[in-house]
């Protein structure tokens, strides 16, 4: 089989190639700006990269959609903090861009697993989120905020007429705040516009304060990569078509906490790290108003909990890494690679 993944050096991408071609005889083509997240993969003539950008290298896109059989649109901006600084730009490429690529399958009937997100959800108030059943509730025009999760779920929505027109053969995903080695990076951190986990283990690598948004009550459900990729792969495989014509929240809601939580557990983990053990300072835990940290777009999600019940009925999927697990391997993973460039400097 051959997949396209369109963003493959992204946090996803890049663990999803690494597991295909460890794991399946499948032929790997991919597209990307950059290659820092996918130099590790041993080289393979089942891999197939190409550095460029989606919304210029349009006949290349077009060309593999047609030589491939399934399509993963994985291009997207999906850090919030960009989308209070640049709407229009996650419209363009978050909508656009992917709009283009959704007809192209359309047009060549091509299966599209597409990573939709739990934003769409926005402020619903259930207690979890029903694929199926729950509301997906955004704030006003002058929230900013929502531009990404209004131009998901109009994606979502028009993915799904085509689908329903049985003109399309699709899967869409919801990740619940996936997290792991690669999410972000500890530069993007340093402007501050990583996503919560890696903007926290760059406060602490730079040793700077910690600053939980609003005071920190609002609750996410981390979701440890492996376990995403395991549902992906699922998905992907698609035994007997279970995932055709489907919505899959990925989501871990065993691993539900509040910021102010992860933020303690990654100080306690921070400080008994081998490395930093001996560190005589360590970053202070502040609180700071969201328009002071983001800006009047702003507007928060308070609680966030995926219903799984599709994904195990279905794909038979659970996930299986706890909080602490999935922080102390994400922690470990950014540090060593701290550890590796320090070493390459002095070297
Ligand atoms: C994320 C992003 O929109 C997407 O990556 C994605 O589609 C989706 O949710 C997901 O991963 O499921 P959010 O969970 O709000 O949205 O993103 P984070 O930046 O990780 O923030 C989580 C919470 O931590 C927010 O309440 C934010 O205000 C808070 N935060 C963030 C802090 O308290 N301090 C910080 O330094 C950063």
């Amino acid at each position: 089989m051959k997949e396209l993944i369109l963003g493959v050096n992204g946090f996803i991408g890049s663990h999803l190639s690494e597991r295909i071609l460890q794991g399946t005889d499948w032929e790997v083509y991919g597209k990307d700006l950059g290659f820092d997240k996918i130099a590790h993969i041993p080289p393979s003539s089942r891999f197939h990269y190409v550095e460029g950008d989606i919304s210029i290298n349009r006949e290349w896109v077009e060309y593999h959609i047609k030589k491939c059989d399934v399509v993963l649109p994985l291009v997207a901006i999906a850090t919030p903090k960009t989308y209070i600084e640049n709407p229009l730009g996650v419209f363009e490429l978050d909508f656009e861009e992917n709009l283009r690529i959704i007809r192209q399958c359309v047009k060549y009937r091509r299966r599209v697993v597409f990573p939709s997100t739990s934003e769409v959800y926005g402020m619903c108030g259930d207690k979890d989120f029903d694929e199926y059943g729950s509301h997906l509730v955004m704030g006003p025009v002058n929230k900013q905020r929502w531009i990404y999760a209004c131009s998901k779920q109009l994606l979502d929505r028009v993915i799904w007429a085509y689908g329903s027109r049985g003109e399309l053969d699709f899967t869409l995903i919801r990740p619940f705040n996936w997290i792991g080695p690669r999410l972000d990076s500890l530069e993007t951190a340093k402007e501050g516009s990583s996503r919560v986990v890696t903007q926290f283990i760059a406060s602490l690598v730079y040793q700077e304060p910690i600053v939980l948004v609003d005071g920190g009550r609002q609750r996410r459900s981390f979701t440890y990569i492996t376990d995403g990729i395991n549902a992906l792969m699922s998905i992907l495989f698609n035994k007997d078509k279970a995932a055709s014509g489907k919505i899959f929240n990925i989501g871990n809601p065993a691993n539900n906490c509040s910021i102010e939580e992860l933020a303690r557990k990654l100080l306690t983990m921070f400080k008994q790290h081998p490395s930093h053990r001996n560190d005589k300072v360590y970053s202070p835990i502040i609180i700071k108003g969201s328009g002071e940290f983001y800006g009047d777009g702003y507007q928060d999600i308070y609680n966030r909990v995926p219903s799984i019940l599709n994904a195990k009925k279905a794909l038979g999927w659970e996930p299986t890494v706890g909080l602490d697990e999935a922080l102390r391997r994400t922690l470990d993973s950014f540090l060593s690679e701290m550890d590796n460039h320090r070493a390459a400097a002095c070297a």
